[in-house]
């Protein structure tokens, strides 16, 4: 299993390094969301790598951030999946790997993550 998790990031690093070579992104509806995260935490998405694989409204290599925040319950859930994720939540997904974050950028990240929640 951790064999092949390790295998799957390197081709999924791969596939992160051509932005527009996914399939058929699926469209969701975002006229009430915001197209694009305020600029402190894109640059936290950005240096903990997330922007390669999540969008806010679109599935790219792993499911968007607004579907993420439905499925979430809280916050401290969202933490605790991006440092120990369960691709067995997302049948049609690759499996993401563990990500180490720090709490205080893991916080403000799920916070945000949380935010786009919808009812
Ligand atoms: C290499 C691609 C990749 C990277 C980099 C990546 N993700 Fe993911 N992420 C995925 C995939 C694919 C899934 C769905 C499968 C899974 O959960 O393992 C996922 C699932 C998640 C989930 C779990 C949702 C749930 O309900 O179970 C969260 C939260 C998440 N990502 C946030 C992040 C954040 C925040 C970062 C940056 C710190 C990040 N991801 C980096 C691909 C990635």
């Amino acid at each position: 299993m951790r064999y092949f998790s390790v295998l799957c990031l390197s081709v999924l690093l791969a596939a992160c390094g051509k932005p527009g070579s996914t399939d058929a992104p699926e469209v969701e509806d975002h006229s009430t969301i915001p197209v694009a995260p305020p600029s402190a935490i894109k640059s936290l998405l950005a240096r903990n790598t997330c922007l390669g694989c999540h969008k806010i409204g679109k599935r790219l290599i792993g499911p968007s951030y607004l579907e993420i925040a439905q499925r979430a319950q809280s916050k401290e859930e969202i933490l605790e999946l991006i440092r120990h994720p369960k691709p067995e939540r997302w049948p049609d997904y690759p499996p993401m790997n563990p990500i180490p974050i720090s709490d205080e950028e893991g916080n403000q990240i799920a916070d945000w993550i949380m935010s786009l929640k919808r009812n």
